[in-house]
């Protein structure tokens, strides 16, 4: 016998006395353990995970602050680079590539057992310069390189890509971006298409804001989708980034979801964060959940940080921790809600 195996028996024997000294205590357990509030997962990945959904938070490079990194290893079961993957930090000139801050999150990802959202290959904000001088096809050229070169250097990797990003007026119309004015109405399948062909696995999503409900910009955006479906233009989910306030109306927001998810498409909800304080804030984090729990197709709530601390909105207070990592009223409204998604 090996000095190592004779070392795994003594705990086997310490277990064995354990198990008949508490087998009363354990017998009731058990019977507990068959009702919902037993049942209920005490984090937020772990509570969405009963209902086979992600609960991801956007990561900026905080890792080092060991609150912030024990929160985010308990809490979240998905990540996202609030901005290290974006065009400007991805390929500051041209066909250049720098994957540093991308490349540590799914590292980290992959080391605590998270799913990835990449975000994102093409919006008109926070493009390097040398992009936005660049016209016809030439731009064309570039935008193909980009979503070719990052989705592939991360294909495989990445659950769901935001492949473009706030392509709407609130009116409906497209945003006059330098994308709109120099390719016209065609660059957006494009970049679907370039994205399928260097990533095959990851879902494709369109993704905005100012969709909370039945509007005039998420009907355009609906009516998009649906062409692109009816076309075979690969995408797989919208992502509805709800930027909220503690005012918000939400009276069609799951209805809203549900019209996208009977296209047959996933829907996300993306860099949730709400303004305010309090039982008024917790209340529409409630709300955004239980329409998420609601929709079969809806898999996955992501927030717009950890904590207030760093929020690109602190002075709102809109995330579920605060600035010492202490869970906020929201956080329990979010719990309960996927928590009673799953019972
Ligand atoms: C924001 C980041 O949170 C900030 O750190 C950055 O300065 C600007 O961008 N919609 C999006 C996100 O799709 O990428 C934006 O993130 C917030 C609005």
């Amino acid at each position: 016998m090996t000095h190592g195996s004779s070392r795994r028996r003594a705990p086997r024997r310490t277990r064995t006395a354990i198990t008949v000294a508490a087998a009363g205590a354990l017998a009731a357990a058990a019977a507990l353990a068959f009702s919902p509030t037993a049942q209920a997962a005490d984090t937020l990945g772990g509570a969405a995970a009963q209902s086979g959904r992600y609960f991801g938070a956007a990561v900026a490079p905080h890792l080092g602050e060991a609150d912030y990194e024990s929160t985010l290893n308990r809490e979240f079961s998905s990540v996202v680079a609030e901005n290290a993957m974006k065009w400007d930090a991805t390929e500051p000139s041209p066909n250049q590539f720098s994957f540093s801050g991308g490349d540590e999150l799914v590292a980290y990802a992959k080391e605590h057992g998270k799913s990835v959202r990449g975000h994102t290959l093409v919006w008109h904000a926070q493009q390097p310069g040398w992009v936005q001088g660049l016209t016809g096809d030439a731009l064309r050229q570039a935008m193909r390189n980009h979503i070719t070169k990052v989705a592939g250097h991360y294909t495989g990797q990445i659950d769901s890509w935001d492949v473009v990003n706030e392509a709407f007026e609130w009116d409906g119309s497209r945003r006059q971006s330098n994308l709109q004015k120099q390719l016209g109405d065609g660059w957006i399948e494009d970049a679907f298409r370039t994205a399928k062909a260097a990533d095959p696995k990851a879902k494709l999503c369109y993704n905005d804001y100012g969709t909370d409900g039945i509007n005039a910009k998420s009907d355009a955006i609906y009516r998009m989708v649906k062409d692109f479906r009816a076309r075979g233009v690969p995408i797989d989910c919208v992502g509805f980034q709800s930027h909220l306030a503690s005012n918000s109306d939400l009276g069609t927001y799951r209805q809203n979801l549900q019209r996208f998810a009977d296209l047959g498409v996933h829907v996300q909800i993306t860099e949730l964060d709400v303004g305010g304080s309090g039982t008024a804030q917790a209340n529409v984090y409630r709300q955004v959940t239980q329409a998420c729990v609601a929709v079969a197709r809806c898999n996955g709530i992501t927030v717009w940080g950890v904590t207030d601390k760093y929020s690109w909105r602190a002075q709102e207070t809109p995330l579920l921790f605060n600035d010492s990592y202490q869970k906020k009223e929201a956080y329990g409204a979010v719990l309960a809600a996927l928590n009673s998604a799953a019972s």
